[in-house]
């Protein structure tokens, strides 16, 4: 748990919230904040599975587990490969585009070019193509004049990408078991940092109140997006409708391999929906792990 990533923090609530839950179940834990020193400190402590609990760079894109295939030690959530392409949100649209699931329109710019002028026409969004929890995304209005000064936390490639308006739907899915169900996220502006993870920030709906339609494709195409990216164990899936276009308004946003499970994650919630409890969620992943 923990890095050095923009998503530490909340790297470290899910790694609390995993922990207590694995206790719970039985397990013996001991916690490690990712540091330089982590390949010894893994080597002093032999254990059987590396829980990943892990978000963002270094930890959600392949490296720590290039670093655990390594060291030949069985791990929780995706593989190397599809870590890394599911981190590189361009890549993984490239994939997701072959298996013919929606997607919007992007391209991939320096900081220079999208200082200098609208990449795309507005409405349109700047994200670093490799990171997550909204951190770094910059709305660009319809209508609006300027391009935006990108802030110092920007890499020097982000994607821009055309602004998919609408509902902001999530659905997780559990390897082999699929697809749970699908969570319609509510929130006052759009689903920043602070409405994910200050409480009360926003309001989940599980299961969201859409037909059965929009339902069942969330649900196809998460379980898609999991197989074409080569997952394993838990992902979610996150989508945008607009529900006056119907099932043509609906586009897939990302595939995350590391999903948050902090106490307003998500992914615990709805598999408490469906009945799995945390405790068992993360007993699943732990009997999950390979390397
Ligand atoms: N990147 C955050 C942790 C999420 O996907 O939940
Ligand atoms: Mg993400």
């Amino acid at each position: 748990m923990g890095g050095p990533s923009a998503e530490r923090e909340v790297s470290l609530s899910t790694g609390r919230g995993c922990v207590d839950a694995l206790r719970e179940a039985g397990f013996s834990t001991i916690e490690i904040d990712a540091g330089p020193d982590l390949a010894e400190r893994l080597a002093e402590a032999k254990p059987d599975v590396v829980f990943n609990a892990l978000h963002g760079r270094w930890g959600e894109d392949g490296c720590v587990q290039g670093l655990l295939e390594w060291l030949r030690l069985p791990y929780t959530h995706s593989g190397v490969l599809a870590s890394a392409l599911a981190m590189d949100k361009e890549r993984a649209k490239d994939a997701f585009r072959a298996e013919g699931l929606p997607v919007m329109e992007s391209r991939l710019a320096t900081r220079d070019e999208v200082e200098a002028g609208h990449v795309l026409p507005p409405p349109y969004v700047v994200k670093p193509y490799n990171e997550g929890s909204s951190v770094g995304v910059y709305i660009v209005a319809e209508g609006a004049n300027a391009p935006p000064k990108l802030g110092a936390e920007m890499p020097e490639r982000v994607m821009v990408e055309a602004f998919a308006p609408g509902r902001e739907l999530t659905t997780m899915v559990m390897g082999e078991r699929g697809a749970l169900g699908v969570t319609d996220i509510i929130t006052d502006g759009w689903y920043d940092y602070d409405a994910k993870y200050k409480e009360g920030g926003s309001r989940h709906e599980v299961p969201a109140a859409i037909p059965a339609e929009i339902g069942a494709a969330c649900r196809d195409y998460a379980e898609r997006a999991h197989r074409v990216i080569g997952c394993r164990g838990v992902t979610r899936t996150d989508f945008r409708w607009d529900e006056s276009r119907g099932l043509d308004g609906l586009v897939l946003l990302e595939i995350n391999t590391q999903p948050g499970m902090t106490p307003t994650s998500l992914v615990p919630e709805q598999a408490a929906w469906a009945g799995i409890g945390f405790p068992e969620l993360c007993t699943w992943l732990v009997e999950d792990a390979s390397c």
